[in-house]
Order: C-alpha cells, then sequence, then structure tokens
C-alpha cells in the first residue's frame, strides 16, 4: 500500500470491529513497529494522553531530531510532521489526517514569499516554524514562539530582518526588542485571532483574581491586557510557578488538559472567541487526529509524509541553525 490508498479526504479509512480497543490496539503496533508518537499540546486529551512524548512545537522538533525510531507518527498538523522528516528523514513519518493543515502556514506562499523577500535581498529571513518546507528553505533561521526572542537577539541588532508568518508574533517581537529594521509579513492563525476582546475583559471582572495568560500569536488588544505572554509552554510553566489559583487562558484550548494534569487544585478557564469566524477556540487542523485515525495510520503506515531529499537539505538548514540556539 501507499500514499495512492489514502482517501480523497486525506486519511485511511475502515469500518471497525466494535469490541476493538484502539488504546492497547495503537500500544500494541508501537511496539511491533518500533514506532513512537509525537503530539502537540493542541491535541485532543486521548491522543496527548497515548502520545510517547507530548510538547510545543519546539520541544517537538527537538525531540525529531533526536528519535531513533523506525516510524514517528505525528499527532500535530503538517508542518510539524515535514519538520521530523527534515530532521528524521531515514524514519518513515506518518501523519493521521494529511488535511490537517495550518492556517498560518498557509498564509505565506512560496511564489509570493519568494518575490516579496527579493525586494529586500540584505534582510535576514526568519520564519517561525509554522510554514511549509519549502518557505523554510527561502529563510536564514526558523524560530518557535519559545525561542523568537532567542533568535531575534542572535541576529546583530544593524542587520535587517524579515520576519513571517505570523503578524503578532512579529510585532510582539519588534516592539520587545525595539528594533525598527524588521519587516513582518501579513500572516496570522485563526484561532488566535479570534479571541474576543469584550468577552475577555467580561471575564475578568468575573474572575477578578484570575490572572489573564495570553500567547504571542494573540492580537495587539489582546496582548495588552494580558498579565503573561508566552508560548504554549511557558504558559504551562508559569500557571505552575504563579501562585494564583485562577487563569483566563487565551490559547488553543487542548493546552487545558494538561494545566487540569499539572495543577488539578487551579482553576482554567478557556478564554472566549468572538461569535465571528468559527467561534470557537479549538483549532479544527489539529483536532483531526483522532484515537481510529492513529490506529489505522500505524497498521497501514499511512498517510507518510515524503519531502524532496534536495528540499531537506535546504530546509534543514535554518531548522539546524535554530535547534542549535
Ligand atoms: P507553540 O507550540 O510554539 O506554542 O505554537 C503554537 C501553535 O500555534 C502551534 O501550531
Ligand atoms: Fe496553525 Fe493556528 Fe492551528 Fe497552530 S493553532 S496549527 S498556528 S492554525
Amino acid at each position: 500500500m501507499n500514499n495512492s490508498n489514502v482517501n480523497n479526504l486525506g486519511y485511511i479509512d475502515e469500518e471497525l470491529d466494535g469490541s476493538i480497543c484502539l488504546v492497547d490496539e495503537i500500544n500494541r503496533l508501537k511496539l511491533e513497529k518500533n514506532a513512537v508518537i509525537l503530539a502537540h499540546y493542541y491535541q485532543n486529551a486521548e491522543i496527548q494522553d497515548i502520545a510517547d512524548f507530548v510538547g510545543d512545537s519546539l520541544a517537538l522538533s527537538q525531540k525529531a531530531a533526536q528519535v531513533k525510531a523506525d516510524t514517528i507518527v505525528f499527532a500535530g498538523v503538517k508542518f510539524m510532521a515535514e519538520t521530523a522528516k527534515i530532521l528524521s528523514p531515514a524514519s518513515k513519518v506518518l501523519l493521521p489526517d494529511m488535511n490537517a493543515g495550518c492556517s498560518l502556514a498557509e498564509s505565506c506562499k512560496y511564489v509570493e514569499f519568494k518575490a516579496f523577500i527579493a525586494k529586500y535581498p540584505d534582510h535576514k529571513v526568519v520564519t517561525y516554524v509554522n510554514t511549509t518546507a519549502d518557505i523554510k528553505s527561502l529563510s536564514y533561521i526558523c524560530c518557535t514562539s519559545s525561542n523568537a526572542v532567542k533568535v531575534i537577539n542572535s541576529i546583530p541588532k544593524g542587520d535587517p530582518i524579515i520576519f513571517a508568518p505570523d503578524r503578532n508574533l512579529g510585532n510582539y517581537l519588534k516592539a520587545l526588542s525595539g528594533r525598527d529594521n524588521m519587516i513582518i509579513w501579513d500572516g496570522a492563525c485563526h484561532v488566535h485571532e479570534q479571541f474576543s476582546l469584550e468577552k475577555i475583559l467580561r471575564l475578568r471582572a468575573e474572575y477578578p483574581k484570575a490572572k489573564f495568560i495570553a500567547h504571542p500569536e494573540c492580537p495587539k488588544p489582546i496582548l495588552t491586557i494580558a498579565d503573561f505572554i508566552g508560548s504554549t509552554q511557558d504558559l504551562l510553566g508559569f500557571v505552575s510557578s504563579d501562585s494564583s489559583t485562577e487563569f483566563i487562558v487565551a490559547t488553543e484550548s487542548g493546552i487545558l488538559h494538561q494545566m487540569v494534569k499539572n495543577e488539578p487544585n487551579k482553576r482554567f478557564i478557556p478564554a472566549p472567541p468572538s461569535s465571528s469566524g468559527c467561534g470557537c477556540n479549538e483549532c479544527s487542523y489539529m483536532k483531526l487526529i483522532t484515537l481510529k485515525k492513529l490506529y489505522l495510520t500505524l497498521k497501514y503506515e499511512l498517510p507518510e509524509v515524503l519531502v524532496d531529499s534536495a528540499l531537506i537539505d535546504l530546509a534543514r538548514i535554518p531548522i539546524e541553525r535554530m535547534l542549535k540556539l
């Protein structure tokens, strides 16, 4: 079987015997095939719980670079699985649903971006890992929300920068670093763009003791009222280290699973999205991964994420530059 056996919707499907225990079957297949499951914090709770490793984008790329498994099953979105393939080309990398894309990665297309950077040949191109492999191949260095400040500060102050694709993270970094020589691509994530300032202010009034914490992919008005801004991993760290017992959380709601696990005696309130748009704070792409798809992916070793070897060689350079930091 190969990728042509994957259905039009981008995943393997078949009717399952009702008596099958998916968790047991996944664990059995993992051992049989020397496979590891890497999952992002935005995955459904049951996927996080069965994964060998759960992390944010940075930790997942570090893990993908170290892992010695024959097969990596990526419970996340396509750019993450591609990054895993670029860093571990000898492993078979599987993504249970090929439609698990990313609105942020989609907002930065190769042809447009190539033409854009050609206008600024003296600029260093810094891209958030939430991009396709071909965008990475045009980059000097990658970053994630966990290390973006470090990455920006590693570039001499006098060197102009193009930052892509997230305008909110870009503007946040620009303000934080005080660099005027930074041009920002106009992309965004549909989940983080959606939080409603008005509803958050109302929630704050309702829970006056709660700290409001936000991911830097949120727009500036949201970040301006935050008590703490940080990547998924930083938000997790903050709710454990801070003495408050209530938190209003503005990022994808999958993270609440780990927050509750780590701090069962604290209260976590998901920040509400505006009612326009999809009206939810879940990433619809992340949530395409289900236990059933994970099981069938392991069983048939499909769909497989393939990246052209010449592209791997190019895209690997900016990712490794980031990991060296
Ligand atoms: P981090 O994992 O770097 O916090 O990024 C959040 C995100 O949107 C991943 O898709
Ligand atoms: Fe992309 Fe946003 Fe979903 Fe992350 S949460 S995968 S940035 S669409």
